[in-house]
C-alpha cells in the first residue's frame, strides 16, 4: 500500500472522528452588503502557553499594538508577553462581505509545513476557528491529501460588517467555553440573548456547545470621522483602543463619556508612511482631545475627524454630557441599545431566512 493511500485512509478516519466529536457546524456569519469591508475580532486560544508575537505572526496582524488595543492591554506590553494555556486573546483582522457571508479578507495566510494536514491546521493550529472543508473550498483544493509544503493557505475566518439594530457594531467571533450560556455571554458583552440567537440562527439556547464560534456584536463608539477618511468607518469596540492615522492618533472607546470615541495625538510609536506626524490641532493650543468649553449640558471638544495621505483632519464638535449623568442606577448607553436591538429582532425578516439557510447547512 502506497504512502498516499495510507495517508488518505488516516485522513478519512481522523476526519470521521473529528466530525463525530465536533458536531457543531462551521461558523458562518451573515454579512449582507456585498464587498463591504470592516474590522472584526475573533478569539484565539492555544492549549499551550504562547506569546503575543506567536499570535501576531500566525494571524498576520500588521502591528502588535492592534492586538494590544483589541484586548485593552497596556501600550508598553511587548511581543514577549506570555499568554497562558487556554487564555483567550482577541485577534483583530480585516473582514469582507461576499455572497451573504463575511470572511477574513485574504488573511491569515498560513505557510504549509512538512507533515501538516488540513485537518490539523484547522483544528490544532487555528484552534477550531475554521473547519478543514472551509480551508479546502477557500483555497480550491480538490484533494486535501495533496497539499504542498511551502504553499500558502488562506484561512477564512468568520466575520461580519452588518449593523445590528440600526447601530454600527464590531462583530466578535467569541469562542464558547464549556458552561457558558447564551444569556451569560449576552450579559457579559452588553447585548441580549435574543439578539445573539437571531444573529447566529440558533433556535434553542440549550444547543450551545463549547468550541462553537458565536457572532457577538460589540457596541462601538460614535465618532466625528469623515466618510472620506482613509480609516472610515472607524469602528472601535467598547473597552478597546486603536492607533490610527499612521500611528499618529490613539482612540479609545469606553462607557465613560457616553460612548463617544476619545482620541488624542500619540507619539508612542513611530509613524508609518509619514516621517513626522502632521498637525493634530483645531487651532493654536487646541489639540485633538482638548476641551474648548463646557457648560451645564454640552462640551465642545477638538475631535479627530480622519486622515488622508497628506494630513489629519480635526473638527470642533459639541457633545451633550447630560445624558451620561442623568438617570440613576442604570447605564443609559447600554439601556438604549438593548431596547433598539430588541425591536430590531422582531421586525427583521432575516430570522426566517437564516433559519432556512441554517437547516440547509445541516444536510
Ligand atoms: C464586488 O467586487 C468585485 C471585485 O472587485 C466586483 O467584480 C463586483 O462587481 C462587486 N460587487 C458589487 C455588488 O459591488
Ligand atoms: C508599563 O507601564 C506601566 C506604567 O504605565 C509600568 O507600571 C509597567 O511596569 C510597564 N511595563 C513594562 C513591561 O514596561
Ligand atoms: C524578548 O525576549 C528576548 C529574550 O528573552 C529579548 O532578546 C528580546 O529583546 C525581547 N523582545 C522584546 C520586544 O522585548
Ligand atoms: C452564494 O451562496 C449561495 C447560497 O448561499 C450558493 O448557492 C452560491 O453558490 C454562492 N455563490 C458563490 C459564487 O459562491
Ligand atoms: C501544544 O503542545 C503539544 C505538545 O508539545 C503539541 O503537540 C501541540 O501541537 C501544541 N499545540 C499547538 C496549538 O501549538
Ligand atoms: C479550481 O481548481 C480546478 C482544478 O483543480 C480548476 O479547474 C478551477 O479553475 C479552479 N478554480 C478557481 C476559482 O481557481
Ligand atoms: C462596555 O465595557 C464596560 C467594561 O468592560 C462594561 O462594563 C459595559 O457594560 C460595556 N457596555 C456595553 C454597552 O457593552
Ligand atoms: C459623506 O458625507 C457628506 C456630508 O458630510 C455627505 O454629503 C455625503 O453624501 C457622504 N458620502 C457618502 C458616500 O456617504
Ligand atoms: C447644547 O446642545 C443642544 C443640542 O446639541 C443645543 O440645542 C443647545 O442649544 C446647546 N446648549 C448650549 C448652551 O450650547
Ligand atoms: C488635507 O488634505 C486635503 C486633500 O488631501 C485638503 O483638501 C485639505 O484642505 C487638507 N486639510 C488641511 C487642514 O490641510
Amino acid at each position: 500500500m502506497g504512502l498516499v493511500q495510507l495517508s488518505a485512509i488516516i485522513f478519512t478516519v481522523i476526519a470521521f472522528l473529528g466530525s463525530s466529536t465536533q458536531a457543531q457546524p462551521e461558523a458562518k456569519f451573515k454579512c449582507s452588503t456585498t464587498n463591504a469591508t470592516c474590522h472584526a475580532l475573533i478569539d484565539y486560544k492555544n492549549p499551550n502557553a504562547t506569546t503575543l508575537r506567536y499570535i501576531q505572526t500566525l494571524f498576520n496582524v500588521k502591528h502588535l499594538q492592534d492586538i494590544l488595543g483589541a484586548n485593552n492591554f497596556p501600550t508598553n506590553t511587548t511581543g514577549n508577553y506570555s499568554v497562558g494555556p487556554n487564555e483567550a486573546i482577541k485577534v483583530p483582522f480585516p473582514c469582507k462581505c461576499n455572497n451573504g457571508t463575511g470572511l477574513s479578507n485574504l488573511v491569515p495566510l498560513y505557510t504549509i509545513k512538512a507533515g501538516d494536514g488540513l485537518y490539523d491546521i484547522a483544528t490544532t493550529t487555528f484552534a477550531g476557528l475554521v473547519k478543514y472543508p472551509q480551508i479546502q473550498v477557500a483555497n480550491n483544493i480538490s484533494d486535501p491529501n495533496k497539499i504542498i509544503t511551502g504553499h500558502k493557505l488562506w484561512i477564512p475566518l468568520p466575520c461580519s460588517c452588518d449593523e445590528v439594530g440600526g447601530e454600527s457594531v464590531v462583530h466578535y467571533g467569541h469562542l464558547v467555553e464549556s458552561g457558558n450560556s447564551v444569556e451569560g455571554i449576552a450579559d457579559k458583552y452588553g447585548t441580549t440573548q435574543q439578539v445573539l440567537l437571531t444573529l447566529n440562527g440558533i433556535s434553542d439556547p440549550k444547543t450551545l456547545q463549547a468550541g462553537q464560534v458565536l457572532d457577538v456584536p460589540l457596541k462601538a463608539c460614535s465618532s466625528s470621522v469623515r466618510n472620506d477618511s482613509l480609516d472610515f468607518p472607524l469602528l472601535v469596540a467598547n473597552a478597546t483602543y486603536i492607533y490610527t492615522a499612521n500611528n499618529c492618533v490613539k482612540c479609545k472607546c469606553d462607557s465613560s463619556n457616553n460612548y463617544i470615541l476619545q482620541c488624542e495625538p500619540s507619539s508612542q510609536f513611530k509613524p508609518t508612511k509619514w516621517s513626522t506626524c502632521p498637525s493634530t490641532q483645531c487651532s493654536s493650543n487646541l489639540f485633538i482631545g482638548n476641551i474648548k468649553s463646557t457648560d451645564s449640558c454640552n462640551s465642545t471638544t477638538c475631535d479627530y475627524a480622519g486622515y488622508t495621505s497628506k494630513n489629519i483632519s480635526t473638527v470642533l464638535a459639541t457633545h451633550s454630557t447630560c445624558a451620561a449623568a442623568a438617570p440613576s442606577g442604570s447605564d443609559p448607553g447600554s439601556g438604549a441599545s438593548r431596547s433598539t436591538l430588541q425591536g430590531w429582532v422582531w421586525s427583521n425578516l432575516f430570522i426566517v431566512i437564516h433559519f432556512i439557510l441554517f437547516s440547509v447547512y445541516l444536510f
